[in-house]
């Protein structure tokens, strides 16, 4: 592994053996229940959008409804998960990664919204997804890379959400006009509810240009 974090107060130091793995694989692969597959026009309407730099990080890729899109679009996906779903390499805990995986530009996924019970030792609240943007950002940081990350409308004018992207180099949200009907895991995530959105970050995007917004 060729890269890694640059000090944070996000992320502890770790020692260089640590550092030396691509990943952090935690040893165990249990079934989840925050486990939803997105439609296609999700990520399309992405990559619509947004060009990225090179090839991408789907770290939550569960049955890979993400990262094969990506792929078709020409981009190499880094596909991983902490639940072995049949897709990419299991048992790799995001939150516990310290570096990116050899060459990574990007980080792309449907984060766990962490509301319906997911995984021993992982926050069952919204400060679940705020950790997950903090620990993105960092690793992306590190990169200079891109990143973004399918979120519900509603959370992004949330204060602490609000506060850590404004502060981040918040680049584009990309509003879905359409709801999304997730593909039916059970669990009841078949209902259209939710607004969604893309909130896009990028560290090269320039600091005197405010974030756009743009519909899809
Ligand atoms: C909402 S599903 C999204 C799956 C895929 N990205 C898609 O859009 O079809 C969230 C996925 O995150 C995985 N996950 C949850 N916590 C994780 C963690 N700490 N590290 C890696 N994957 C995690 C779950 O196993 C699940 O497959």
């Amino acid at each position: 592994m060729d890269q890694q974090l640059t000090d944070t107060p996000v992320l502890p130091r770790v020692e260089k053996s640590v550092l030396a793995r691509p990943v952090h694989v935690s040893g165990y692969a249990r079934e989840g229940r925050d486990f939803y597959a997105t439609p296609a026009w999700v990520t399309e309407a992405l990559l619509h959008h947004v060009k990225l730099r090179g090839p991408v990080w789907e770290p939550c890729c569960g049955t890979g409804a993400m990262s094969r899109v990506i792929e078709a679009a020409g981009y190499q996906v880094h596909s991983t998960d902490i639940t072995d779903r049949g897709y990419g390499q299991a048992g790799v805990d995001f939150l516990a990664c310290r570096t990116v995986p050899a060459g990574c530009q990007s980080i792309i996924t449907n984060p766990p919204y962490g509301e319906t019970g997911v995984h021993v030792g992982q926050s069952r609240s919204p400060s679940a997804m705020l950790r997950f943007l903090r620990h993105s950002l960092a690793l992306m940081e590190s990169v200079q890379g891109q990143l973004a990350l399918l979120v519900r409308l509603q959370w992004i004018p949330g204060q602490r959400a609000a506060g850590i992207m404004t502060a981040a180099p918040f680049s584009a949200v990309i509003m879905l006009k359409d709801r999304i009907q997730w593909f039916d895991m059970g669990e009841e995530t078949n209902r259209a509810q939710h607004h969604h959105a893309w909130v896009v970050f990028d560290h090269q995007h320039p600091k005197d240009q405010p974030p756009a917004l743009l519909f899809a």
